[in-house]
């Protein structure tokens, strides 16, 4: 197995992108909760300034498109690991214009492109979990095998495996990194226990940030970044 990634876990810049008000209405979902737009314009906006002025990141700010409800959730768009980013094909017909935008802010932060072209593929970024050492890959209803294995030729420097995703809509709808060799395996009723896996690491910050309004249309806060550790100067 490879070991730990250099930088694991250290980000410089963070892709965001704004709300269009067509989320409340045409945003995918699998709750019938109402969503109040500007309420969610404001957790987001709060989330934003998390990531620049708590996190100290260089955010890069897409505009919101009304075409695209679903483009706040930015995580699917994209996987990047390295210097690589990995445009994805999502799973949902309604979302694959997203990963345009995506691409742009990418190639202009002089990341190596790797794009998905392959019909028969579908991947979601929500679906993939980068432990520092090695990939999972969730099988879901917007991520299948065909888009596990291109991801698995874009990194060739990790073992990629994959997870069955029988509930929820994406791998990391129920778990995420906790930080180096921490995975956090999470859902309502075991929010608290992962709350008391965070309290036991030396030197943790909890930062809250709301995401009452995202949530009723499944997405959680790592899906409103692209996260990236730039080493190289642009030029
Ligand atoms: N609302 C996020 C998604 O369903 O893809």
């Amino acid at each position: 197995m490879a070991g730990l990634m250099a930088g694991f876990g250290h980000y410089t810049h963070a892709i965001v992108r704004g709300i269009p008000a067509s989320l409340a209405t045409e945003a995918l979902r699998t709750s019938q909760a109402e969503v109040d737009l500007d309420k969610a314009r404001g957790e987001h906006d709060a989330y934003v300034q998390v990531l620049r002025t708590r996190l100290g990141l260089e955010v890069v700010e897409l505009p919101a498109d009304e075409a695209l409800p679903d483009c706040v959730f930015v995580e699917d768009a994209a996987v990047v690991c390295g210097d690589t980013a990995l445009i994805t094909r999502p799973g949902a017909e309604s979302r694959r214009g997203e990963t345009e935008a995506m691409k742009e802010a990418l190639k202009d932060l002089k990341m190596n492109i790797v794009e998905i072209t392959d019909e028969n593929a579908t991947l979601d970024g929500g679906d993939v979990l980068f432990t520092g050492r090695e990939f999972f890959v969730g099988l879901s209803k917007r991520t299948n095998q065909r888009g596990a294995e291109i991801l698995a030729d874009a990194f060739k420097d990790y073992a990629v495996s994959t997870v069955p995703v029988l509930e929820g809509l994406h791998l990391k709808s129920f778990c995420s990194m906790g930080g180096p060799g921490l995975i956090v395996i999470g859902s309502s009723d075991h929010a608290q226990k992962a709350l008391k896996v965070f309290e036991k690491l030396k030197d943790h910050m909890l930062i809250p940030v709301s995401n009452l309004e995202k949530v009723k249309l499944d997405g959680a806060l790592t899906c409103c970044s692209v996260l990236i550790n730039k080493k190289k100067p642009d030029n």
